[in-house]
């Protein structure tokens, strides 16, 4: 049976990342029905909406979803529900995309791209389980509204909601111990504890649910260390698990270790391993067009969809092989290229990747 893929290209350089990883990802040789739509500030323009019914209708009846990047300064004085990251969001929450698989790694090819020593980072394989459907992001009630009572009665206030259900935590959890099984079996629980109730409901979730995982060592940290010792020894770490909001950040900080965002894909899943795919960094619409954004990010995207969403373990070897091997051939993109390496487009580099593909 023909698995269908939805292709969403989006904005900035998701269309020159994504045509290279759809090379790649149609050189396999695999049973596909592969599908493109546009998505975030090129479906506005296009449709008048970040994501237009057809679009949402093509990711729901598809297996997994390659996805660019959206957004633009040009979209920045639209209405909130109109800019382009509204199109993630609602992909994320229509299809139950809770799980949100962040790896940070730091190639060894690339040890001297980091700001941080290299002793400090080489060897850093850490990844981040960030909740993806739930906490102060999707939390009702939200917006503006008059205090009613208090030192600020009858001010307008900006307010959102944080919280977290049993249900939500607890999967999230499954999934982060299930990880961490497959690795060192270390898992830090992320939060901010000492003053959120959210927070704490999460951690007494986070240690019943450890019971089911005796082989892994959970332990907890509250979010402002956690932002400080991933610069300080980044690979006390194995697998962190953490909320939608702290997740955003720190998995941001995490990539940047790696000095090399250009190069980590991401999975967001649901529980039925449908997945949305996509490289962890955005759009840059800044190097737009000019074919000298890195397509790895994107093709090691591939390599996770082929993973999780179409159980194709080989296949996705098959891809982080070729991957590692261009990167000993010492082919670089802009972003990632130094002085003894040879610097490619990213048409060149999605050459590279489909020659070094075995
Ligand atoms: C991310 C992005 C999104 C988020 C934005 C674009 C809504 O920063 O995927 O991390 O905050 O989740
Ligand atoms: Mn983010």
């Amino acid at each position: 049976m023909s698995h269908k893929i939805a292709v969403l290209p989006g904005d900035g350089i998701g269309t020159e990342i994504t045509e290279q990883a759809v090379r790649v990802l149609t050189a396999l040789g695999l049973d596909l029905d592969v599908q493109s739509a546009p998505v975030g500030g090129a479906a506005f323009d296009a449709h008048e909406h970040p994501l237009p019914p057809a679009t949402l209708d093509l990711a729901r009846n598809s297996a997994a979803i390659l996805f660019g990047a959206v957004g633009d300064w040009k979209y920045d004085s639209l209405p909130r529900e109109l800019r382009p990251e509204q199109a993630i969001l609602g992909l994320r929450k229509a299809l139950g995309l809770f799980a949100n698989l962040r790896p940070a790694i730091l190639y060894p090819q690339l040890a001297n791209a980091s700001s941080l020593k290299p002793e400090v980072v080489s060897g850093l394989d850490i990844l981040i389980v960030r909740e993806l459907t739930g906490d102060i992001y999707f939390g009702q009630p939200r917006g503006v509204r008059q205090v009613e009572d208090g030192p600020y009665k009858g001010d307008r206030q900006g307010f959102d909601t944080m919280h977290y259900a049993e249900t939500e935590v607890r999967r999230i959890a499954h999934v982060a111990f299930q990880a961490a099984q497959k690795r060192a079996k270390k898992l830090c629980s992320v939060d901010k504890a000492n003053v959120l109730e959210t927070s704490q409901f999460w951690r007494d979730i986070m240690i019943a649910v450890a019971a089911e995982y005796p082989d892994v060592e959970l332990s907890h940290m509250y979010v402002d260390n956690a932002a400080m010792q991933l610069v300080r020894a980044p690979k006390a770490f194995d697998v962190i698990v953490t909320g939608n909001l702290f997740g955003d950040i720190l998995s941001d900080e995490a990539a940047m270790l790696t000095g090399s965002i250009g190069m980590l894909p991401s999975a967001s899943l649901n529980s039925s391993n449908q997945g949305l795919y996509e490289p962890s960094h955005g759009s840059a619409p800044d190097i737009a067009g000019q074919n000298i954004a890195n397509p790895l990010a994107t093709i090691l995207s591939v390599a996770m969809l082929l993973r999780y969403s179409l159980n194709e373990a080989g296949q996705a070897a098959r891809i982080e092989s070729a991957v590692q091997a261009v990167l000993e051939q010492g082919l670089r993109t802009a972003d990632i290229h130094e002085s003894g390496t040879t610097k490619v487009s990213t048409s060149q580099m999605g050459d590279a990747v489909l020659k070094a593909l075995n």
